[in-house]
């Protein structure tokens, strides 16, 4: 047999995958996977059904629908004060990952430099990878999780196409604030390197921190990409809805890569995606409010037990050292050891770096049930007996 493309054959199965059947095999909490518990908002659910019966089944527009990408426009207006054209600069994706797919594979030639900060979701490497991309890595590290704007510097160069990045970031929960998106402006300024920054988290930057969109800063607006997800903006991760908001000279390459890839997204799903949009101020604060109140819960009984909490600005994530309850191995034995015999799981932060050396956290997801968080807590504590 020939083999296959070398690149995606050398990645195996993802941590979020290996432990979520631990999880199953075990009957563990799983504090692993960032999907929420529940099922998103009824009347957004609703909108979805009666849109099967009633509306077109067929393939909508390569684009998006018009009501949804016409919302996406209005909800950027609402909360950022951002105007956007939508037939020019607004598309929809198969969900946040396709976007930001079909934003490398459409933005990226092949030698092309691209930075990445580490700790990386796990889709960015092998898609830049895949798309020929020369990864240039600067690392964010616990428990400061500081930008450290040297190596960032010395990473951009003439070669450099672009720079990927997220916030509010998973799994470090760092919110990134207005100096530092303005320090990374002025490199991709400097080196005339796009922005491609993932923006699914938010509307859960938390305590009153806001969310900046890369793109509403001076020179940002013809470079930046902006990636949104549906899926976390409504709890409904299996949705797979994603938006994509760029200038038209960026936006028309990216939906050249979406139309090879996925051409396009279930209509029904966009139009209940363009009906929450218009949701009130009290649906968002809500959101924000509750998955506040699910971090505060985690992260205080945590720290009771004895983890070190790193302080959560956003996402769903918590990240926690565990060296104090005892434990000697390394993130990923933790993990399996806290599976198999606590009944919870996490994920070893390690997952998320190349060149090793961060073997001693752990992250947890919140967005779970009250109940959930509270068993798990009562499991990891009875585990480690404090
Ligand atoms: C940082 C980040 N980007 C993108 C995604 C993917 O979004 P979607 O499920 O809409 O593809 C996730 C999902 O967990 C994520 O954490």
């Amino acid at each position: 047999m020939k083999p296959a493309n070398s690149v995606l054959s050398s990645y195996g199965t993802t941590v979020f995958e290996v432990m979520s059947r631990l999880a199953q095999e075990h009957g563990s909490i799983n504090l692993g996977q960032g999907f929420p518990d529940g099922n998103g908002p009824d009347d957004v659910v609703t909108a979805a059904s009666a849109y099967l019966h009633d509306g077109i089944n067929q393939y909508p527009s390569m684009m998006g629908i018009p009501e949804l990408r016409e919302a996406v426009a209005t909800h950027a207006k609402r909360f950022y004060d951002l105007d956007f054209d939508w037939p020019g600069e607004i598309m929809i994706t198969s969900g946040g990952t396709e976007a930001l797919a079909s934003a490398l594979f459409g933005l990226i030639e092949p030698g092309d430099e691209v930075v990445l900060i580490e700790p990386l979701y796990d889709c960015y490497l092998p898609i830049v990878r895949r798309a020929g991309g020369v990864p240039k890595l600067v690392r964010l590290e616990p428990p400061s999780w500081r930008l450290p704007r040297q190596a960032l510097t010395d990473a951009f160069s003439d070669n450099t196409k672009l720079i990927l990045f997220n916030s509010p970031m998973n799994p470090c929960a760092k919110v990134f604030t207005r100096d530092e998106l303005e320090f990374i402006a002025a490199l991709a300024l400097k080196h005339d390197a796009y922005v491609v920054c993932d923006e699914v988290y938010e509307h859960l930057a938390f305590d009153g921190r806001p969310h900046i969109p890369m793109i509403t800063l001076p020179g940002m607006r013809d470079l930046a990409v902006r990636v949104q997800s549906a899926g976390k903006i409504f709890s409904l991760t299996g949705w797979k809805i994603g938006m994509v908001s760029a200038a038209p000279e960026l936006l028309t390459p990216i939906a050249k890569a979406h139309q090879f890839l996925t051409f396009t997204t279930p209509p029904n799903l966009q139009a209940a995606v363009a009906y929450g949009l218009g949701k009130d101020d009290a649906y968002f604060d809500a959101l924000n409010g509750d998955m506040r109140a699910r971090r505060d819960r985690l992260g205080a009984g945590l720290a009771d037990i004895g983890f070190d909490v790193i302080p959560c600005e956003g996402t769903y994530f918590i990240t926690t050292d565990f060296r104090p309850l005892g434990f000697n191995g390394t993130d990923e034995e933790f993990c399996r050891h806290i599976t198999i015999e606590a009944g919870v799981t996490a994920v070893p932060v390690s997952a998320f770096y190349q060149g090793g050396g961060i073997d001693h956290f752990a992250r947890f997801a919140f967005c779970k049930e009250d109940a959930s968080l509270i068993e798990a807590l009562r499991r990891l504590k009875a585990h480690f007996g404090s």
